[in-house]
């Protein structure tokens, strides 16, 4: 690692509840938490606004080179704003969700947007999450989770979050793209939430860590 600082890496596939436990494992140990996956929304919502068809890669790479990404913290959150403006809920419209997997598959952005959650390390302590954090952004790091939960529980999940979202369609695209795929870190251990309740999923997911060598005393606060 580059520094001190600890990094944890939460992977798994959409609603599978890595937000829900890097939030609480952010809160309880007092890590940052990074949503990898609100940049590469970002990056999509400012391609759509800009009338941009997400599947012309190279337009798609200029307007990157357009792009100005700020990542930021506030509180122990992540924020991200794309010329200066905060997308907000938009992040989550249907269409994003719709065609982030689409420009999240192009080499280009992943290499922008990876180079920037690795800064985040030299802030403090993380805890990230999304689809290649254990394999490639952070790949040294002992403290891997592997998320998962049956398609049936997680479709419900978004639905109860009053989200439309093809999360098995998403899946697909994410786990079979060239680069940087959905897949089991080497060294992560796997958690599968579908009959967790939030505590017991944290708590679970506590000892997994600590079983990799995870001393959660020393790191709260630090
Ligand atoms: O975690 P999420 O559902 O908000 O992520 C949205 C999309 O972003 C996901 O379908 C694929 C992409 N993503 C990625 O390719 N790599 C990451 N580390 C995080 C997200």
């Amino acid at each position: 690692m580059s520094n001190e600082h600890v990094a944890i890496a939460i992977d798994g596939p959409a609603a599978s509840g890595k937000s829900t436990l890097a939030r609480e494992l952010s809160q309880r140990l007092g890590l940052i938490m990074v949503n990898s996956g609100a940049m590469y929304r970002a990056v999509t919502w400012q391609v759509l606004r800009k009338g941009i068809d997400p599947f012309d890669s190279a337009a798609v790479v200029a307007e990157l080179g357009q792009m100005k990404l700020d990542c930021g913290v506030e509180g122990l959150a992540s924020t991200i704003r794309v010329d200066g403006v905060d997308p907000g809920d938009e992040l989550r419209s249907e269409a994003v969700n719709r065609r982030v997997s689409t420009v999240a598959a192009i080499p280009e952005v992943r290499e922008r947007l990876v180079a920037l959650q690795r800064r985040y390390l030299e802030v403090g302590n993380v805890v990230m999450e999304g689809r290649d954090i254990g394999s490639v952004v952070f790949p040294e790091t002992p403290y891997k989770i592997y998320i998962d939960a049956d398609a049936t529980v997680r479709a419900q999940r978004r639905v109860e979050m009053g989200e439309v979202d093809a999360v098995e369609e998403r899946d697909r695209e994410d786990s079979s793209r060239k680069t940087a795929p959905l897949t089991v870190p080497l060294g992560a251990a796997v958690l599968d939430t579908s009959g967790h309740t939030i505590e017991s999923g944290v708590a679970a997911a506590i000892e997994l860590l600590e079983g990799q060598g995870l001393k959660t005393e020393a790191i709260r606060g630090r």
